[in-house]
């Protein structure tokens, strides 16, 4: 009889112990681990991206990637140093220079840029004779006179930050883009051929 109430008490204590195995199996949340013996074998204590924590030493709040490195730039985006004045103005016609090839490719470029973004004012030759331009209040100088001698470095300062009339062009053309822009401006300068390197107007314009 004892015997008996010995094996029942045991059958039930396995049956038990089975079911207690089945529902501790996270019912409720298919991705829990279930027990943990070791949590940090679990819960990693590394950061994520762009997690914000406490620091356990100072209690300041903290945010896990850290600010770049000063003077970081990104990829493929070039600063521009010259400011925005007469001083900026002149150090780009003195020390400016176009870091791009002019070939004939990056030629046709810029051509069909001016095409779309100059020649209502400039006119196709660069004469200030464009739809738009040529009703302004004050029309744009010509490529082939007043601006003829323009050093490349002051054309990309201008059409970057803009000048008098023409608005800053630096949200519409990147950096690349106005320098193809350029090459065709320094071909309306000299129809004929060489371009203008020297910056003669450095001292009259300041
Ligand atoms: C809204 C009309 C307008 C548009 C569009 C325009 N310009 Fe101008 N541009 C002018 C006017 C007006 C001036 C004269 C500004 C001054 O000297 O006050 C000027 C001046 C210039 C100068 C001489 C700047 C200097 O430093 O003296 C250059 C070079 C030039 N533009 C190139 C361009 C190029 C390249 C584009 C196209 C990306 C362009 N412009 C678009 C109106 C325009």
């Amino acid at each position: 009889m004892n015997k008996k109430i010995t094996q029942i008490i045991s059958s039930m204590a396995v049956v038990s112990c089975v079911a207690i195995g089945f529902t501790s199996c996270g019912k409720h949340d298919p991705n829990s681990p279930g027990v943990e013996f070791m949590p940090d074998m679990y819960r990693s204590p590394s950061l994520e991206t762009n997690m914000a924590y406490i620091d356990k030493n100072t209690g300041d709040t903290l945010q896990a990637n850290r600010l770049p490195v000063k003077g970081t730039i990104a990829r493929g985006f070039m600063p521009y140093p010259y400011a925005n004045d007469t001083s900026g103005y002149s150090a780009a016609g003195k020390f400016l220079h176009n870091p791009f090839a002019k070939t004939e490719a990056n030629l046709a470029e810029g051509e069909a840029l001016y095409g779309k973004f100059c020649v209502h004012c400039h006119g196709a030759a660069g004469q200030g004779d464009g739809l738009v331009g040529g009703k302004l209040p004050g029309a744009p100088p010509s490529y082939t006179s007043t601006l003829k001698n323009l050093p490349e470095g002051k054309i990309f300062h201008s059409i970057t930050y803009g000048k008098g009339l023409m608005g800053s062009h630096a949200a519409q053309l990147s950096q690349k883009e106005r320098w193809k822009v350029v090459m065709y401006v320094q071909k309306l300068q000299n129809p004929g051929g060489a371009t203008a390197s020297v910056d003669s107007t450095a001292t009259a314009k300041k």
